[in-house]
């Protein structure tokens, strides 16, 4: 079984493009590694992070994940068991958060909202990014 989670967080200092490609370079290194896949979007002063595979090593990455300085206030907004992964082969894919989706407060924090985010951003990523886990400028 695969544990997926996923959370929100503020960006301590704004990262330009070349800071995140950075961050998701050796991100990837590390998730491809540990059997890890998932996303990361950035955006209006947030990132989402979805985060899955083999329940210890997505823990353990979650923790060091959580003691970077590059983020705060990170708000874990789902940690499920689940049957299959939804980032398959995409050891971090990177969209574009539309903050919009979470202005408002509620749903900022709001669980049930979280499926149907994830599913539009993986819809929103390109055939290559899902295949090769390919960093995309959305
Ligand atoms: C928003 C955000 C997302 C991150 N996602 C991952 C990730 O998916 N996998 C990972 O290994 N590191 C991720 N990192 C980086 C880790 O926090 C950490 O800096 C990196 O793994 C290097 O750790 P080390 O300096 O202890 O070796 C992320 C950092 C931030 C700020």
């Amino acid at each position: 079984m695969i544990r997926q989670l996923c959370y929100l967080s503020t960006v301590s200092e704004p990262l330009d493009a070349l800071a995140l490609a950075h961050l998701a370079e050796s991100a990837r290194r590390y998730n491809a590694a540990m059997q890890l896949t998932g996303m990361l979007a950035h955006g209006g002063g947030y990132f989402f992070q979805v985060l899955e595979g083999p329940r210890d090593n997505v823990c353990a990455a979650f923790g060091r994940i959580c003691r970077d300085r590059r983020h705060h206030d990170i708000r874990l907004l789902q940690d499920d068991t689940v049957a299959g992964r939804d980032f398959a082969g995409m050891c971090l894919a990177l969209a574009e958060l539309d903050v919009s989706r979470l202005a408002a407060p509620e749903r900022m924090f709001d669980a049930r909202a979280i499926p149907a985010l994830v599913a539009s951003l993986n819809h929103d990523l390109p055939v290559a990014a899902r295949v090769r886990g390919a960093s995309i400028a959305a």
